[in-house]
Formats: C-alpha cells, sequence, structure tokens
C-alpha cells in the first residue's frame, strides 16, 4: 500500500511516496523551502505542490510542528501563529483533493523509528528525540504512542530546551560539536531523570552527525542514531494513516 508521506518543518516542506507496509521512499523525495512568515495558505500551498509534483491522487499523511488533536493545530512554536485553532486536515484536503491525516511531526518520526528503524522490537519505553529548527519527542511504552509529548519545550537553566539545544542555536550560534553536545546532554539528563527511558533515539537533521557528539552524551540509557535519518518523518506521517486515532 502506498501513501504520499509528507514532513512539514520549520525550515523545509518534504514529501514522497512512501511503501507502508515496507517502510520505504518509492521515490526520491520532494523539498520545497518552508514560506516564512509560514501562515496557513502559504504551507497549504506548499503541500499541494508536493502532491502536485507526483501527480498524486490517493491518501496523504502529514507530520506538523504542532500539537494536533483530531487534525486541529494546538501550539505554533515554529510556524505562524494563525495556524492555532485552524483545522490542518481540512485546509489540506481543501488544496490538493486528497484525503488527509495529520500527526505532529516528532510522532512521526518516532513512530518510523519503532516501526522500522532503530527502536523495532524494542520493549520498556523509548523516548525519539527529533532534533532540527525545534526539539520534537515522541515517547513510547511497549511499543505504543503517547502522543503530543511537546518536551521540546521542557525549561532547562531558565530557558525552552529547544531555544538552547536545537541544531538551529547551534548552526545560529556557530557552537562546536562539543558545546553544543554538554546543553544536549543537560537536557537528556533531564529528560532520563523525568522518565527513565531504557533506550533514546536521536532523529531529525543531525542524527547523520551522531558520531560528531554520541562520545559526549553520558546518561545511563543506551542513546541511538535514528536509522532511517531525515526519512524517517516522512515515512512516519505515510505509516500515520493507517492509525487515525491519533
Ligand atoms: C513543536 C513540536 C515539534 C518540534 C519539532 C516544537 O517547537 O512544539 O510540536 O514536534 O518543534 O518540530
Amino acid at each position: 500500500m502506498t501513501v504520499l508521506g509528507i514532513d512539514i518543518g520549520g525550515t523545509g516542506i518534504k514529501g514522497a511516496p512512501v511503501d507502508v507496509e515496507k517502510g520505504e521512499l518509492l521515490s526520491e523525495r520532494f523539498r520545497v523551502l518552508t514560506p516564512q512568515p509560514a501562515t496557513v495558505d502559504d504551507v497549504a500551498e506548499c503541500v499541494a505542490q508536493i502532491v502536485k509534483h507526483f501527480s498524486w491522487k490517493g491518501r496523504i499523511g502529514c507530520g506538523f510542528p504542532s500539537a494536533i488533536k483530531h487534525g486541529m493545530i494546538m501550539t505554533a512554536a515554529n510556524i505562524d501563529d494563525s495556524w492555532i485553532g485552524v483545522n490542518a486536515k481540512t485546509v489540506f484536503e481543501l488544496h490538493t483533493g486528497c484525503k488527509a491525516h495529520i500527526i505532529n511531526d516528532a510522532d512521526a518520526a518516532g513512530w518510523a523509528e519503532i516501526h522500522f528503524g532503530a527502536g523495532r522490537g524494542v520493549q520498556g519505553v523509548v523516548i525519539c528525540v527529533t532534533v532540527g529548527t525545534g526539539i520534537g519527542t515522541a515517547i513510547f511504552s511497549n511499543g505504543v504512542l503517547l502522543p503530543n509529548t511537546e518536551l521540546g519545550h521542557l525549561m532547562v537553566r531558565g530557558k525552552e530546551a529547544e531555544h538552547r539545544a536545537s541544531d538551529r542555536v547551534r548552526r545560529e550560534k556557530e557552537l562546536s560539536w562539543k558545546k553544543w553536545a554538554k546543553r544536549f546532554n543537560e537536557y537528556l539528563t533531564y529528560l532520563e531523570k523525568l522518565f527513565w527511558p531504557d533506550m533514546i533515539i536521536i532523529g531529525g537533521g543531525l542524527s547523520k552527525d551522531f558520531v560528531k557528539f554520541a562520545s559526549h552524551l553520558t546518561i545511563q540509557a543506551p542513546v541511538v542514531a535514528a536509522e532511517m535519518l531525515n526519512e524517517a518523518g516522512i515515512i512516519g506521517a505515510a505509516l500515520s494513516t493507517l492509525h487515525p486515532e491519533v
């Protein structure tokens, strides 16, 4: 079964048709830049552009960087505030003519890792931390997702964690891997104290650079890189259409 997966991020919007049984992209992903400001109509137009690029007629699954309740956008940390209270499912269906399902972007990426990647078959509590423009989290207990955890907004040293330790902060402040890893490690230590996970999976753009910072992480739980790297968000968004309850 094939579903068009779309990952809407603070910087880029990317999509590809996904074989949801195998968890694989069926063609090269297509990416457009997230419009700034990321207003409702402009983002919806980008989603429509991706659908058009693949001449897509079937279902679409969209990962979105917000807490989502039944297709409704509840928060707006890295997109325009005008999204709050908007039903993204309705908007995307109107713009694309395709049946859409919306899920938090980090939940989508986590789902892909749990089903097909680094968290496959892992029992107990697994936290997937997606590090990009913001920090997103997905918590699984024996493979079951607790949706919309939003732990990138935990306060560390009086600041939201994603304002201290996201990949955007690393780039903007030109932090060395060591300096950034110190901040990130502090955040993971806090997460560990609160949730006592059995494994932490690091996803998002910088998962490919895992070896550059892994040696600076000192928490007790095993920390591993996402296996599906940056494709997890697209694959998980497609996969989520099979689980419309989330
Ligand atoms: C948002 C989350 C999102 C994360 C990663 C945060 O700012 O609040 O919903 O998962 O960024 O994109």
